[in-house]
């Protein structure tokens, strides 16, 4: 198995007496998932757990049949969904291609992410790449009724219909979505669009591995079988209540020991760019899974060394409630060697004959002791590569890890009562029919 937690820099800030304090805490939050279950909060979304052995096979099927398709009939691949229904997709694609996936795409479609925002300037971007082009549109919503991705899908679908008339252009939308309810899904049928299944069991940031991100995730040429082989090796390895070696459990307890320590912010940290949108999925996946009844760690990123001349000055030396986990990889996907030059007027000569990987490797170990002696815990998680394999893997340990630490936070990890409350404003300030009341008080706020 690739994926190995590195506690060696944690010594000075989480002893093993501290582990074990926490062990039959942990034990119980992990059994919350299995044993425990019936009374587990949010117990009806744990359909990720199995996920990666008890999946759809004949979707997954239609999933590379549909992905072969858009391969053959489709230069861009127009993805439209928020949250949950793109970070995860979006992630995989720069994890296993790159972050320049579309600039470096050859024999697989561009794959553009729409819906994710309500910026007209970002639409339109992505209207006028795809206006003159062959596409095709994967609209993903578990709801059916989120405001962001209908905005983009009402244009898109018009698009699609100006351009290859109604019959084809219902050939070309693939949405994926509730089994049975939801705007979206009404539609799909009436149209007679393709459909996957969001499980209802499984919520938005934990579907990354049901046809919400494999469809774009097999557009993009990625191996979906390796990916699902690496998360269904991870759940062999960290289905175990022995908690103290299971990593999964570590991690969760190291988070809620360093939280109950003060430290109340994590950042996740890689030194591959590609990583960036990895980031950005951790980010949802934490944030949105511990952050409620005001507790919880508040999960930010950085990719190093390029932060490191930004945010470096304040993880050295400023607010000291931060601690990092740093997503290290053995091998890079390529490498490059620094030449001797006869002249070193850069005086770079020292490092001739070296590999870049190597020099970003020394960064990160002189990163990790000096934040760990400014005070800044260092959790590292390391992989083999950059691959599907790898990436199912962490998938999966990173999801339940979540699930384990905000069981033990004592938060319901699968809910989101939060992110109602701009929908609600924003919905009553646009006028939406019901929201009257809320739309007096609002005006009169905004008006003082
Ligand atoms: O994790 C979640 O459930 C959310 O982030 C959702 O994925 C996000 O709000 C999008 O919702 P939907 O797929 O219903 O459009």
């Amino acid at each position: 198995m690739a994926l190995k937690l590195n506690c060696k820099y944690l010594a000075d800030f989480v002893s093993e007496d501290d582990i074990k304090a926490v062990e039959d805490e942990t034990r119980s939050a992990y059994n919350k998932l299995y044993g425990d279950k019936a009374s587990a909060a949010g117990n009806d979304f744990h359909g990720w757990l199995t996920l990666p052995v008890d999946y759809d096979k004949d979707e997954f099927a239609r999933i590379k049949k549909a992905a072969s398709k858009i391969i053959s009939d489709s230069d861009v691949l127009v993805v439209i969904g928020i949250g949950g229904s793109y970070l995860g997709a979006r992630a995989a694609i720069e994890f296993c291609k790159s972050k320049n996936y579309n600039l470096t795409a050859k024999g697989t479609p561009q794959i553009f992410f729409a819906g994710n925002s309500l910026s007209p300037t970002e639409l339109s971007e992505i209207i006028s790449i795809c206006k003159d082009k062959d596409f095709s549109v994967n609209v993903i919503s578990k709801s059916g009724t989120t405001t962001e991705p209908a905005v983009a899908f009402r244009i898109f679908r018009k698009m699609l219909v100006e351009k290859y008339g109604e019959k084809e252009a219902a050939k070309r939308i693939y949405a994926t979505t509730d089994r049975a309810k939801g705007t979206l899904k009404e539609l799909s049928d009436r149209e007679g669009y393709e459909t996957f299944v969001v499980p209802d069991d499984v919520g938005g940031r934990y579907s990354v591995l049901t046809a919400v991100g494999l469809l774009p995730i097999a557009v993009a040429g990625i191996d979906i079988d390796r990916l699902m082989l690496g998360a269904a090796d991870a759940m062999k390895k960290y289905e175990n209540d022995d908690v103290l070696s299971n990593d999964c459990c570590r991690y969760a307890a190291i988070r809620n020991i360093l939280y109950r320590k003060g430290k109340a912010f994590e950042m996740m940290v890689s030194y591959e760019p590609d990583y960036t949108m990895m980031n950005e999925w951790f980010k949802q996946l934490f944030g949105e899974s511990e952050g409620k009844d005001h507790k919880g760690i508040f999960p930010a990123s950085a990719i190093y060394s390029t932060d490191l001349h930004s945010l470096g000055q304040y993880v050295q030396q400023g607010e000291r409630k931060l601690f990092e986990t740093v997503v290290v990889f053995d091998k890079p996907k390529c490498d490059i060697t620094i030449e001797e030059d006869a002249e070193n007027l850069d005086g770079l000569n020292f490092i001739a004959g070296k590999t870049m990987s190597y020099v970003n490797s020394k960064a990160f170990q002189g990163t990790v002791l000096a934040h760990s002696d400014g005070d800044v815990p260092n959790i590292i998680l390391e992989l083999e590569t950059m691959d599907e394999y790898n990436l199912g893997e962490l998938i999966y340990f990173l999801e339940k890890s979540c699930a384990v630490s905000g069981y033990m936070l004592g938060v319901n990890p699968f809910n989101q009562p939060g992110v109602e409350s701009y929908k609600k404003n924003m919905f009553a300030l646009l006028g939406k029919p019901g929201y009257e009341e809320l739309a007096g008080t609002l005006a009169e706020r905004l008006s003082k």
